[in-house]
């Protein structure tokens, strides 16, 4: 399905339409329509309706300097940055690992990056740092006092968000990869030290016209992930 920022009139549209969008025009979103996102998300689903999440609205000058602090400190590639929290299993497994170089591949491949080319992995890497150029940017902080429920919630309210963003002709990318720089992320945002920075989101008009937009990373069918147990 060829990439649009034609709103989403549906929640079929929505949920078919969302992805990962890793490139973006500077066209500005206006503040009143991130207010209707995040008023749409805040009905996200959620145990004993704690409601945990914190989100922080970045755009302009807070936007461009911490992109700045990052992107100096991913050039210099100091060890103190390290991730908040671990995303991933310690170890590998299948089919995790075949899907994740699946995905890998395809990136790469339309970005034109070779395969062990590392330098170049990295400035693609890198690139989130910039939100993919996206006029703004989004985090989403959670009490260290949270379990496992509190992450479940702030999923739904990432996903409710990134539907809605959508409805509003918008595109997303959720990034993880802020994790590493979270101490950068706080100079700028002022994210309590008892919270963690559960990620960064992208928010802005996709530029359709970028190669690395073709991305289509497919799903294994129904039947690959149930089992029914209808008699
Ligand atoms: C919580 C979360 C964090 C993510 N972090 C990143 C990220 O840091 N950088 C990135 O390029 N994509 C990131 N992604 C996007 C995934 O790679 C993407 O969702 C997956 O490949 C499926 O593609 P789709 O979203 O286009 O359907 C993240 C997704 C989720 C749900």
């Amino acid at each position: 399905m060829t990439l649009t920022n034609q709103a989403a009139l549906t929640l079929d549209e929505a949920v078919r339409t969302r992805r990962s969008v890793r490139a973006f025009k500077p066209d500005p979103v206006p503040r009143e329509t991130i207010e209707k996102i995040l008023d749409l998300a805040r009905f996200a689903p959620n145990g004993s309706n704690i409601q945990p999440w914190h989100v922080y609205v970045t755009a302009g000058q807070t936007r461009d300097r911490l992109c700045a602090d990052i992107m100096a400190a991913d050039d210099a590639d100091l060890p103190e940055h390290d991730e908040e929290y671990r995303y991933y299993p310690e170890e590998w497994f299948e089919p995790l690992l075949a899907r994740r170089r699946s995905l890998g591949k395809a990136l790469y491949g339309l970005v034109g990056v070779a395969k062990g080319d590392t330098e170049a992995m990295k400035r693609q890497q890198a690139r989130n740092y910039v939100f993919f150029d996206a006029p703004v940017g989004l985090f989403f902080s959670l009490d260290k006092r949270n379990r496992y429920g509190g992450w479940m919630d702030m999923g739904g309210f990432l996903q409710t968000a990134m539907l809605a963003a959508r409805s509003f002709g918008l595109h997303t990318c959720p990034q993880q990869s802020f994790s590493k720089y979270h101490r950068i992320v706080r100079r700028h945002v002022p994210i309590p030290d008892d919270h963690t920075l559960v990620c960064g989101m992208a928010l802005g008009y996709a530029d359709e016209s970028a190669e690395v937009n073709r991305l289509e990373p497919g799903r294994d069918p129904v039947e690959a992930f149930t089992t029914f147990l209808l008699d």
